[in-house]
């Protein structure tokens, strides 16, 4: 029996949240009444005093808080930087987050960190050694923690199985939670062409804690994960899959550059609870997630969009080559 499927019931419901940044800090802090909850870098907090300091604290008045780390490197060879999970733990006790999470990746290798997410080979000595030092960084912190699937441009030699494999094998046998990244999924989609919703349903949904939702952007080879972009209707309708499936403790939007005007943001994180509440009806009256004939239309919208987007990336791969 999973200890997390456990923890995951006492976990509180955030409602639909927003990364915090910089650039948008004060809008933020005056919109209350349509954010419910943010998740902030906890590299850029950690151990720091002055103005980010003083952004934490006003932060932390108005707001639930969690973190989304990047330099945890769960996934390199490197042992666990006890230095970096001391400062984390102060930082999570200071703001009182309900969990944490992280990236299924590497940053550093060999003491060097790279400030990148990269990919792993998908074999069965990473997920021992990523289970391991899971387990590891709870016990530290005493946090519930939460793994992300990144985005990935290649596929890394050694593979022994697909991405979404990968993830659940990873996160059943760290018994931890899922952070999902529904634009990742569907940038993958793109860029390795499989289908998102057949991913969905191989991995452990009911695992997922929290929720990103972001935009991409086409670059010449590969749909490129940006945040820097609206949100495209395949990914809410994605959202809206897993929504009618499980029930999830936070959802929120990701927008890190490129920033419109802020009731733009605004309107994005209420598209995403308009889903969240329409989900939670569709759950509540027992109504099987999409009837037969309504998945198929569904489907057929999704995979129209999906194909056009899918062209323009072949297209511009053949342009490059
Ligand atoms: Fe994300």
């Amino acid at each position: 029996m999973s200890n997390f499927l456990d923890t995951k019931k006492r976990l509180p419901n955030l409602g639909i949240g927003l990364g915090l940044r910089r650039e948008l800090a004060s809008q933020t802090l005056e919109s209350k009444n349509r954010i419910d909850w943010l998740e902030l870098v906890p590299e850029n907090y950690m151990g720091l005093g002055g103005a980010c300091r003083e952004r934490l604290e006003s932060v932390r008045e108005k707001f639930p808080l969690v973190t989304h780390g990047i330099n945890l490197s769960i996934g390199s060879t490197d042992d666990l930087n006890d230095e970096y999970l001391r400062k984390l733990k102060e930082l999570l006790n200071f703001i009182d987050a309900p969990w944490f999470s992280d990236h299924l990746c590497f940053t550093s290798c060999d003491g060097i960190y790279m400030h990148d997410l990269l990919p792993l080979p998908r074999c069965r000595e990473a997920i021992d050694l990523i289970a391991e030092k899971v387990k590891r960084v709870q016990g530290v912190i005493e946090r519930p923690f939460l793994l992300e699937n990144i985005s990935y441009y290649m596929n890394v030699p050694g593979s022994q199985m697909n991405d979404a494999q990968f993830l659940a094998e990873v996160i059943e046998k760290a018994d931890c939670g899922l952070l999902l990244d529904i634009n990742n999924v569907y940038v993958n989609s793109l860029n390795h062409s499989f289908d998102p919703y057949q991913y969905l349903d191989q991995i452990p949904l009911e695992r997922t804690v929290q929720i990103h939702v972001a935009g991409h952007k086409q670059g010449s080879q590969y749909v490129i994960d940006t945040h820097g972009a609206a949100v495209v209707e395949p990914v809410f309708e994605l959202l809206q899959y897993v929504l009618e499936r499980i029930d999830a403790n936070g959802v929120m939007l990701e927008r890190d550059q490129n920033f419109p005007d802020f009731n733009e943001i605004l309107d994005e994180v209420d598209r995403i609870r308009q889903i969240s509440e329409a989900s939670a009806k569709v759950k509540q009256a027992g109504i099987a997630p999409k009837t037969a004939s309504a998945l198929r239309q569904f489907e057929r919208k999704q995979s129209t969009v999906g194909r056009k987007e899918l062209a323009e990336v072949k297209h511009a791969r053949v342009l490059s080559a």
